[in-house]
């Protein structure tokens, strides 16, 4: 077992990097952290807490592999007795946040995504926060949200009280219309959140025209949409900012939370890295706690950051899920082009758009939609069968001004809901969202037969 507090006769930072590269050699995590390192001394003080042992272990692998019954108890205990030798050979990792797991899951995105900028953090809101803090963001500025998207994307405008603008949508995809986005820039317009809604694309190109004419900076939501692709370039590489969710339900995790933000702000990624954790600089060892703790530059005053820090764990569990990415996508591309197939045969039922050459969907989500006229009715209707057939649908990505936190915000919903009327129409009339995750085909064909059943009913007047 290496003795950390050896060697260590200064506290210069030739002793700390002798400390980093000490640690590098024996395999225990790179030492980005020195937070801990008090030199030499008879108690030292390690860069970690207390550590798991053998009967956590097993805690850990009954969590993340569960079961009942005489095989799987079995099984345990066959695991159990290679986990006791495992231990008596085995030494603790060294860092348990912001080390190499954290960084070669960083590696892994910059790769796939094809930028250098990949910062992982807590989740995808935490990615925004730092986008809005970067751009200033305070009371009187204006953002442009889409009328349909999930609460996180405008937590921070509303909590610093700027004003949100909501851009109507697409019809057909229910994304932002870059059209409405047009009309509805002013000159207090300091950002547009275009966001990836169930992993498709947004319509980039007029946007980002448009923001370039303005002087106005893009953070993209792309939550949804990690892997999606508009006209050759992945998804969140296009605006200034993008932030991706790694929640338990997103297409993949890291291990429930988790997000990786981007810029293409030049020289902001070093910065970025450093926004997430309090405006420290791992990258040099810290001489002076009280110097080297440095706001980060914004685009017209500098921040001061917070902690978005993320694990160990969580980067060696997004690691391993990255490499599955595009199998993933092709599975739920695959499930729902058989549902557009089923759905074929009734012209009432508007299937999901699978994309083309040029645009690629992750398929987070299976956007259903229905023409009301032809359906014989609604998809209030709809969704209410669909429930009574125990088909599970979707429906929390609505219209953000009608969200209570916004109205008591002093927002006035009907006043904005006169600015946004394709999201009327969809949200109450026309869509709602199924499932698409690894589902069995018994899954699939059951979830196709009760929405082409419950359509039926509706036209038959039932
Ligand atoms: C559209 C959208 N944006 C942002 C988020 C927030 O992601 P996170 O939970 O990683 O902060 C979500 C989460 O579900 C989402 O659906």
């Amino acid at each position: 077992m290496v003795q950390f507090d050896q060697g260590m006769g200064d506290f210069s930072p030739d002793s700390l990097i002798e400390y980093a590269n000490l640690k590098e050699e024996h395999n225990m995590g790179k030492a980005t952290d020195f937070r801990y390192n008090t030199g030499a001394t008879k108690v030292p003080w390690a860069a970690v807490g207390e550590n798991y042992n053998t009967a956590d272990l097993m805690e850990i692998i009954k969590f993340l592999m569960q079961g009942e019954g005489p095989a799987y108890d079995q099984a345990i205990a066959a695991v159990y007795e290679q986990v006791k030798k495992l231990g008596e050979v085995a030494t603790p990792p060294g860092k348990l946040s912001l080390a190499s797991q954290v960084e070669a899951a960083e590696n892994a995105c910059n790769e796939y995504l094809g930028t250098d900028s990949s910062t992982f953090v807590t989740n995808a809101t935490s990615g925004f926060e730092i986008a809005y803090k970067y751009a200033g963001l305070k009371a009187g500025d204006e953002v442009i949200v889409p009328a349909i998207t999930f609460v996180a994307t405008m937590a921070y405008p509303l909590a610093v009280g700027a004003k949100l603008v909501f851009a109507d949508v697409d019809p057909r995809t229910i994304n932002m219309d870059p059209a409405d986005v047009a009309r509805k820039i002013t000159p207090n317009t300091k950002m547009i959140v275009p966001v990836h809604i169930g992993g498709y694309p947004v319509d980039m190109d007029p946007i980002m025209k448009l923001a370039r004419e303005h002087d106005i900076l893009v953070l993209e939501d792309a939550a949804h949409a990690f892997g999606a692709m508009y006209n050759g370039r992945k998804i969140g590489t296009i605006g200034d900012f993008a932030a991706f969710s790694f929640h338990e339900v997103k297409n993949i995790t890291s291990f429930g939370e988790g997000g990786i933000a981007t810029t293409n702000v030049p020289g902001f990624a070093p910065d970025m890295k450093r926004a997430r954790f309090l405006g420290l600089d791992f990258t040099a060892p810290i001489k002076n706690w009280l110097y080297n703790i440095t706001p980060i530059p914004g685009k017209e005053k500098p921040f001061v950051a917070a902690n978005y820090s993320t694990t160990e764990i969580q980067g060696l569990g997004l690691k391993l899920q990255v490499a599955r990415n595009e199998e993933i996508i092709e599975a739920r591309r695959r499930a729902a082009a058989y549902l557009n197939s089923r759905f074929a045969e009734n012209d009432a039922i508007i299937p999901q758009d699978l994309g083309n050459e040029n645009i690629k969907p992750t398929f987070h989500l299976y956007l259903l939609q229905i023409d009301p006229a032809k359906a014989g009715g609604d998809v209030q209707t709809l969704k209410k069968k669909l429930e009574e057939k125990s088909v599970t649908n979707i429906p929390h990505f609505g219209p953000l001004y009608r969200f209570k936190v916004v109205s008591d915000m002093g927002y006035d919903a009907d006043e904005i809901a006169k600015t946004c009327p394709v999201c009327e129409e969809v949200f109450y009339k026309r869509f709602t969202h199924l499932p698409l995750y690894g589902l069995s085909d018994e899954q699939l064909a059951y979830m196709a037969d009760a929405v082409l059943e419950s359509v039926a009913e509706m036209q038959a007047g039932k």
